[in-house]
């Protein structure tokens, strides 16, 4: 059985709490997008745990944790996590890496910074954590990935890029020179210290798909950040949505069974784009502080705003999802009263798809349904019967306008926090 989480919006959706329940009766966890500029916080037994790049599924000492073919690694980044685990009882004993994965080096890093600054109209805000540098690299096919910074060749790959990216520096008028030596003399170190987590992790995979083993595609980022799907060019570099689960650990797309879309029961965005739903007010301050919502990675403030169903209607039919998990309804239940974007109105007319050209959308104003809120305390309630009429409508409402269930709930902060409903995609759902 593979089952698949994915963000459905712009990211920080809280897919850590969902991979978290799911990954208790999985074989696999799986990373197979992005790197370090992914984040997310999970609390056991009073610690806390910040995962960047291991899949939080290695918490559960009878799952094996795989960083997929599809991620860029930033080892110094990844030893770190190792080591905060280690530190915590969990002996890594259970993770692999993918050979295949592409390495982040300090050159990366430079050029995301310089890039962001030599953008004039289209600051993309990135996290500045060389993830689409790297990428760069991997498609122009000059990248260097865990089998190479563990062959005998290494100084040489490295020198070629450092060639390169030195030439590229000093005709953009930067005194920046980098120096192969210093890199080199650096990451044979971690080498050494990865080297026991590399191996063949697709072919694990086949392995355990031919054993009818569970494995858990933990999705970073999100839809909307899709290098081709989302608000390009105000994106990742990655493909965080369905296809790049086949492409980023080798899982061929007809073995995935199910497919969840975590949204919040409002929404947020990091780093610049369109979002017609965003709040500039004071309901969306509150909303803010309400949700903590401030980066994992970046500590930045996110930007906030209410949920928006034409959005989640397409990442819905992008990503084939089969069931929503939802965050936060807790949280907007705080408010008296909650709106949600059911379309949008362009140019004078109602409309029902989302476009990802920034034009389109800035031209698009949300139409909102308002719901009466004031749940109260929903964190003890363990079953959708038990939560307030008004939380139920306001769920109601989504599943009828996306035509898919919504499966899990998210009641509050804590890991136990959640309502797991057996509500599965029907076929009039379809
Ligand atoms: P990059 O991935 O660092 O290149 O950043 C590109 C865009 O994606 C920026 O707007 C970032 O804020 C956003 N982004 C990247 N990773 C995440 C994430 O994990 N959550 C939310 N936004 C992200």
């Amino acid at each position: 059985m593979v089952k698949v989480v994915l963000g459905a919006f712009y990211g920080d959706e809280g897919k850590g709490k969902i991979i978290d329940y799911l990954s208790q009766d999985s074989d696999y966890a799986v990373r197979f997008s992005g790197g370090n500029n992914a984040g997310h916080t999970i609390e056991v037994d009073d610690k806390k745990f910040a995962f960047h790049l291991i899949p939080s599924g290695i918490l559960n000492k009878d799952c094996k944790a795989i960083i997929g073919n599809g991620v860029v690694i930033n080892p110094k980044v990844l030893i770190e996590e190792i080591e905060n685990l280690k530190k915590n009882g969990y002996d890594c004993s259970n993770l692999y890496i993918s050979d295949k994965a592409h390495v982040i080096f300090p050159y990366h890093e430079i050029f995301d910074k310089l890039q962001e600054e030599l953008r004039n109209e289209r600051k993309i805000g990135t996290t500045g954590r060389g993830i689409g540098p790297a990428y760069e690299d991997k498609y122009q096919r000059n990248g260097i990935r865990m089998e190479d910074l563990l062959s005998d060749n290494f100084y040489t790959y490295l020198n070629d890029n450092v060639v390169v990216k030195n030439k590229i520096l000093e005709g953009l008028g930067s005194n920046v020179k980098i120096n192969t030596d210093e890199i080199f003399e650096e990451y044979e170190k971690y080498a050494k210290y990865l080297k026991q987590y590399v191996c063949n992790t697709t072919s694990m995979l086949h392995k355990a798909l031919k054993n009818n083993e569970n494995i858990l595609c933990e999705g970073a980022q999100a839809t909307l950040l899709d290098i081709d799907f989302g608000t390009y060019p105000y994106v990742t570099s990655s493909s965080p949505t369905i296809g790049g689960v086949s492409t980023g650990t080798g899982i061929g797309s007809r073995y995935i069974d199910e497919v969840y879309g975590v949204i919040k029961a409002y929404s947020s965005r990091v780093g610049e784009g369109p979002y017609v739903t965003e709040l500039t007010d004071e309901v969306g301050d509150k909303i803010r502080e309400l949700g903590h919502e401030y980066g994992t990675t970046t500590k930045r403030p996110r930007r906030v705003g209410w949920l928006d169903l034409v959005s989640l209607n397409y990442a819905v039919m992008l990503n084939g999802i089969t069931g929503i998990a939802m965050n936060h309804l807790d949280t907007i239940g705080k408010l008296d009263k909650i709106k949600l974007c059911t379309s949008y109105e362009k140019d004078g007319k109602r409309e029902e798809y989302f476009d990802t050209n920034p034009e389109f959308l800035k031209k698009c104003k949300p139409i909102y349904e308002e719901f009466d809120g004031d749940f109260g305390d929903i964190s003890k309630c363990k079953t959708f019967e038990e939560l307030p009429l008004n939380a139920k409508k306001y769920v109601n409402r989504i599943e009828e306008v996306t035509d898919t269930p919504v499966e899990f709930i998210g009641t509050g902060p804590g890991r136990d926090d959640i309502i797991k409903r057996n509500k599965k995609l029907t076929l009039s759902m379809k």
